[in-house]
């Protein structure tokens, strides 16, 4: 094993044989995978996606708002908290289960919901099912999915969440819902963070220098080309609006308040999940309403310009909350003990978005699945360092918060 490693370096080294053996070269110094079980962390899927996603569409994916202070903050917070590990604790019996309303799941990590997945992969979001089914993961799916919800509720062959963006016409959120809730789905989950519009300076940039004919893909029912360069596409192109008339119709609503939720639960059976709270406030609030759980996000950078990433914003949503309902936490999340950290801090699950789209866009389902198995296993291994041979027993004991970023 290490004369390989030795023969790699002596290899990538050398210019004279870097010109005779490139492609051994490009592999050793690039991380080029020829298989998703080449990756050894979720990176190696980002160098992987990077060199065939088509630089409007990695746009897309990698943007934050503003100059991504936020998208940096959520990874960067992360460095404020450190592992305190335990010896002598009996752990060879890791249970990393987790049960969110009743279903039983396999890990915490959870897809979140990313619009338009066949821009990466042609699998798209069915894919991604797939590979939430091979794991026993929850999956979450966007309104803005490039693949109804039906299809994927079966793929997934099990429950899954439906993303909401509320609209600003009631008698459509209705419908939406309604069809995410005859399609099996136990919970819809409100993104309340985008009210009226993003600065994506990032995906504006790239789709400049991106001259591909877009009019093929990026067509309405009626073969109008929708105007991805205006903000990848309208509602008329996606699945979950087939059959509604899209005229003058928003995504998001600036006027909402939080009576929606009385007003969205009065619709449906489904549990109502607020996507996008950041504060002890809104947290409190969100219980109020009568919210049956909360995701902290920022939307992954891509929201409200805030500076401060969300694992810094789990410990007080989860003092706000006091166990009454399930909290959820994503964005930045990118190693097993990011998500440790999480859960010692109060969250019940976490969200994953770009690193799973990175192993959708090279392997389809496979890359995906090796992606939950990489979190998975690091996961893992922090929670034997740490002595926690379950979920439960991660907790702020397990956490030193230096209350500053490293
Ligand atoms: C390309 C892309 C598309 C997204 N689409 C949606 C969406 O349709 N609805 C939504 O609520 N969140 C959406 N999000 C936000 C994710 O659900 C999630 O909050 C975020 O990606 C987590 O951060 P991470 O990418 O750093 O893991 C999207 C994120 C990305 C990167």
């Amino acid at each position: 094993m290490s004369d390989r490693r030795a023969f790699l370096k002596f290899v990538a080294a050398s210019p004279l044989l870097a010109a005779a053996a490139p492609p051994i070269v490009e592999a050793f110094q690039q991380g080029s995978l020829q298989q998703a079980a080449d990756a050894l962390d979720v990176f190696d899927f980002q160098a992987a996606a990077e060199k065939i996603v088509p630089p409007a569409h990695w746009g897309y994916l990698m943007t934050g708002v503003d100059g991504e202070d936020t998208l940096k903050a959520n990874r960067d917070g992360f460095s404020r908290y450190q592992l305190r590990p335990k010896r002598f604790v009996d752990v060879s019996r890791i249970d990393m289960s987790v049960e969110l309303f009743g279903t039983r799941l396999n890990s915490p990590v959870v897809l979140c919901p990313v619009g338009s997945q066949r821009a990466f992969h042609r699998d798209g979001e069915v894919g991604a099912a797939r590979a939430a089914q091979a794991k026993g993961h929850l999956q979450i799916l966007s309104t803005q999915t490039s693949i109804g919800v039906e299809e994927v509720a079966k793929a997934r062959g099990g429950p899954i969440w439906y993303q909401l963006y509320t609209t600003d016409n009631f008698d459509v959120t209705t419908k939406l819902v309604k069809r995410a809730e005859a399609a099996g789905c136990t919970a819809v989950a409100v993104t309340v963070d985008l009210p009226s519009g993003r600065n994506t300076v990032t995906m504006t940039r790239s789709q400049r220098i991106d001259n591909r004919e877009c009019g093929s893909c990026h067509q309405d029912a009626t073969g109008n080309l929708a105007n991805p360069r205006a903000g990848g596409g309208t509602n008329a192109t996606k699945p979950m609006f087939a059959g509604i008339n899209t005229q003058g119709l928003g995504l998001t609503s600036p006027s909402l308040t939080w009576d929606f939720i009385k007003r969205l639960k009065g619709v449906t059976k489904m549990k109502v999940v607020i996507k996008g709270l950041e504060t002890r406030e809104d947290a409190a609030l969100a219980v109020e309403h009568g919210a049956d759980g909360i995701v902290v996000s920022n939307h992954g950078g891509r929201a409200t310009e805030t500076g401060r990433g969300t694992i810094e914003c789990v410990a007080e949503v989860a003092q706000a909350v006091r166990g009454r309902i399930p909290i959820v936490v994503d964005g930045g999340f990118r190693r097993g003990t990011d998500v440790f950290k999480a859960l010692a801090l109060g969250a019940n699950a976490v969200g994953i978005g770009r690193p799973y789209i990175w192993g959708l866009s090279a392997f389809g389902q496979q890359g995906v699945e090796r992606v939950l198995d990489i979190l998975n296993n690091e996961l893992r291994l922090a929670m034997v360092g740490c002595g926690t041979r379950s979920v439960k027993e991660i907790t702020a004991a397990a956490i030193v918060d230096t209350g500053r970023r490293g």
